[in-house]
């Protein structure tokens, strides 16, 4: 039913006036007022079965008798008296969740959904007893391989059907079903799909209420209460969606074990916005740390040597000086921070004599789908729009955009040596160790995205802020402040100096 929020409904939920959108459920309209219904198969974003029943509900009734029902398939109608706390309420819930528990392992210390799991947070809200029932539990496979990437834990499973549904209705692959009948159902991949190639496939690791589904790149990585979540941008395309990056908190760092654990990337999720991806991202969103935690350049190298950053800074800023017909290659990975630096640094101090191209520094990987009508963009650059903003695109071929450079500045990645006019000089300021960096003049590293806060401006004109994650390691310096020290400025490399870590 579809909901119209031009159209408003008065009614009660536990005595207090409420107002629901036309066509909303109970579940829905009791959301917007901040009353929590427990659900397991209902989601917000998928159609509804009522399959789980712990979402009951009681309705008064004018002749005294109440009728009860489930809230997430329930339209509110005017004047209703909906009431989500009474006793037989809770009565109704505790027994529902003993029904479900009848066959459930309860294997919490080993799940790795533990302390973000709804059926462990219900069990301590609703319910609170041990298991009533005397009957051996049904056994069933503890590590079935859905695909590639997730596992299915068969006996932890509480056959919501979300994961099903959300294959047939978000990401379309109808790659997954049911077998079998009653306490044996079981999810399996369906006979004509392949999990594998379901590029959304691991939102249902997400959207499964219970440990039953698994990534099995992060499976026993690290217990979530020993984690955070900082709020970023995945840069995997210019959709820019905004995910939640998990890394260890501080107070929980592992101190007798390697520290470069400490700084591990644990799993990346989504994090809501309607404006951009609603709860959804891609895998390749899900696989960032295949991108940021490649090897990286941490030292600053003149002529391919290893210089200290003082001594590198002055010798780019002396060749940036000398420069009469200088080209800088704007990231599109940069934040809109940073762009505005350079833009500030050139519109101020070179614009005489520096022009800028924004360049792609990413380009869609072999096998990659290159686009669809979900999520995924062409353009696997995250802030080309913010970048456009303020300087012009590179058009047709690199070579021909530089002929005739004596200084060509190298921002981020997508440039190979070849492409350079070998008689320029080459500044370049890079996050990835890469054989370029050794054949620069000069090359300077700079922070990553985890590294640092920003803001991109996705392909629709949407700004999504990125928090720093961890701290630069090495000699590695914010790009934002070195432009200023690479036009000359003494401050600013004093500055750049002061910041870097070495
Ligand atoms: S695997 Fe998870 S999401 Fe799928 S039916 Fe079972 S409990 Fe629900
Ligand atoms: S659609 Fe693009 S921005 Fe969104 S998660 Fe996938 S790669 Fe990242
Ligand atoms: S949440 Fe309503 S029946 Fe499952």
């Amino acid at each position: 039913m579809s909901v119209d929020p031009t159209v408003t409904i008065d009614f009660f939920i536990n005595g207090v006036p409420c107002t629901a959108h036309d066509g909303e459920t109970v579940i829905q309209a009791a959301r917007r007022a901040g009353v929590s219904i427990p659900h397991f198969c209902w989601h917000p974003n998928l159609s509804v079965p009522g399959n789980c029943r712990i979402c009951m509900v009681e309705v008064e009734s004018d002749n005294g008798d109440p009728w009860f029902d489930i809230g997430c398939n329930m339209p509110v109608t005017a004047g209703m008296r909906v009431l989500t706390e009474s006793e037989t309420v809770k009565k109704l819930r505790r027994d529902t969740m003993q029904f479900i528990t009848l066959n459930h392992p309860v294997d919490c210390g080993i799940c790795n959904k533990s302390g973000e799991c709804l059926l462990q947070d219900y069990h301590y809200e609703h319910n609170g007893r041990p298991s009533l029932s005397i009957d051996r539990k049904n056994h069933a496979t503890k590590f079935y391989a859905l695909s590639d990437r997730i596992m299915l834990d068969n006996e932890r499973c509480i056959m919501c059907t979300r994961c099903v549904r959300f294959t047939n209705e978000v990401s379309k692959t109808h790659a997954l079903g049911a077998v079998h009948r009653g306490d044996h159902s079981l999810i399996r991949p369906a006979e004509n799909a392949d999990f594998n190639e379901d590029v959304y496939s691991d939102n249902v690791i997400d959207i499964c209420p219970v440990g039953a589904l698994l990534s099995r790149e992060n499976l026993d990585h690290a217990r979530v209460w020993y984690t955070k979540a900082t709020p970023s941008v995945c840069p995997g395309c210019s959709r820019g969606c905004s995910i939640d990056v998990w890394h260890r908190k501080p107070e929980w760092a592992l101190k007798a074990l390697d520290p470069a654990l400490n700084a591990r990337i644990e799993r990346v999720t989504p994090r809501e916005n309607p404006e951009v991806n609603g709860p959804w991202i891609c895998n390749k969103g899900r696989d960032l740390a295949k991108i940021w935690e490649r090897p990286r350049a941490t030292t600053a190298l003149v002529g391919g040597t290893p210089a200290g950053l003082d001594e590198a800074v002055e010798r780019a800023s002396a060749i940036v000086a000398a420069a009469s017909r200088g080209v800088v290659l704007v990231s599109s990975w940069g934040s809109n921070e940073e762009l505005a630096a350079l833009h500030h640094v050139l519109q101020d101090k070179l614009a005489s004599r520096f022009t800028a191209r924004v360049k792609a520094d990413h380009a869609p990987q072999p096998g990659e789908l290159l686009e669809d009508d979900i999520l995924i963009m062409a353009d696997k650059n995250p802030n080309r729009r913010g970048a456009l903003a303020l300087f012009t695109p590179l058009e047709g071929d690199l070579p021909a955009a530089l002929v005739g450079a004596d200084v060509v500045l190298v921002w981020g990645e997508g440039v190979a040596d070849a492409d350079l006019p070998s008689t320029a000089r080459v500044v370049r300021l890079g996050s990835y160790a890469h054989e370029a960096a050794l054949r620069a003049d000069v090359f300077l590293p700079i922070s990553i995205q985890t590294e640092r806060n920003g803001h991109y401006t996705n392909a629709q004109g949407v700004v999504t802020a990125f928090k720093a994650c961890f701290e630069p390691k090495g000699d590695v310096v914010h790009a934002e402040g070195l432009f200023q020290a690479l036009a000359g400025n003494r401050k600013a490399l004093q500055r750049v100096l002061a910041g870097a870590v070495s």
